[in-house]
């Protein structure tokens, strides 16, 4: 596909019932490899709290740490579109605030579009962010800054209530002017209704094959991150055991002096050398 991928390449996409792909990327050299794969959405997710920074969980995550993972992100794609996650507590505290905080995430950091957890709670908010021209992207089920609230990473909307309450935020987050939303850890057949529902496309983890495109994190993708694998992962090769045999490699020749060959070295000129020889021998005599 030519060009840039935007909102409204999403919108043809799902019109055409053309699967959208989505991963998360943290930095320059990452963005840069899913993005020549031909990835269509980088999402610097606050899962890089847990993948990328170490944190038990997402809360931490600070507006200056997804600005700067951004921007390293934004420096390394061509056609790909880039989405930063707003992180807990950057959108709650008042739409002004919020609006502060996304503004500056837009201006500064390279990204397209923000993405926000939450339904109907925070519609008046998002309604605010597009009408000021910012893309919004909805993120609805498990929403992991609500963590503490759900009591924990469990399949979400299994009822007939919860799942009738996700299906009007969908709604109200679409009416508001989210571009597409997130749909994470609900059942199969309530995330194809959904999706059948929106005019907008839906971005499913762990929501079934239905959704109008997958989303995975990079490191459970490539088999990096050990801590937490969800079931709705799945892990398409073991990068974690690639790096580790490589760096073995490298200690054992280093220890036995294996590496550095002269094919890794940078040699002087014969005449540089004798002349250098024969300087340190002479400061030697007179010493
Ligand atoms: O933070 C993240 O990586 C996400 C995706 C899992 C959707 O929100």
């Amino acid at each position: 596909m030519a060009g840039r991928v935007n909102i409204q390449t999403l919108r043809e996409m799902k019109s055409r019932g053309e699967r959208i792909t989505m991963l998360t990327a943290y930095d320059y050299a990452f963005a840069n490899i899913l993005d020549e794969a031909g990835i269509d959405i980088l999402l610097v997710g606050d899962s890089l709290g847990m993948v990328a920074l170490g944190y038990e969980d997402t809360l931490p995550v600070t507006v200056e740490e997804m600005m700067h993972h951004t921007k390293a992100v934004a420096r390394g794609y061509e056609r790909a579109m880039v989405i930063t996650d707003m992180p807990f507590m950057s959108y709650q505290v008042s739409d002004e605030k919020a609006l502060e905080n996304v503004g500056s995430i837009m201006k500064f950091s390279g990204a397209q579009a923000v993405k926000l957890e939450g339904g109907a709670r925070i519609v008046g908010l998002v309604k605010k962010i597009t009408d000021a021209g910012i893309p919004v992207m909805g993120h609805l089920g498990l929403t992991p800054q609500s963590l503490h609230q759900f009591g924990g990473y469990g399949l979400q909307a299994r009822g007939v209530d919860e799942a009738r309450v996700l299906l009007d935020d969908a709604l109200a987050l679409e009416a508001a002017g989210a571009f597409a939303i997130v749909l994470e850890k609900v059942p199969a057949e309530l995330a194809e209704l959904v999706t059948a529902g929106l005019s907008i496309p839906t971005i499913g983890i762990g929501a079934g094959p239905n959704c109008d495109g997958q989303v995975l994190v990079t490191n459970d993708l490539l088999g990096m991150f050990e801590k937490f694998t969800p079931k709705f992962s799945k892990q398409y090769t073991n990068l974690r055991a690639i790096v580790g045999e490589a760096v073995q490699s490298y200690i054992t020749e280093v220890r036995t002096d294996v590496f550095p060959t002269p094919e890794h070295s940078y040699s002087m000129d014969k005449n540089v050398l004798d002349t250098f020889i024969k300087m340190i021998d002479k400061g030697l005599e007179e010493s």
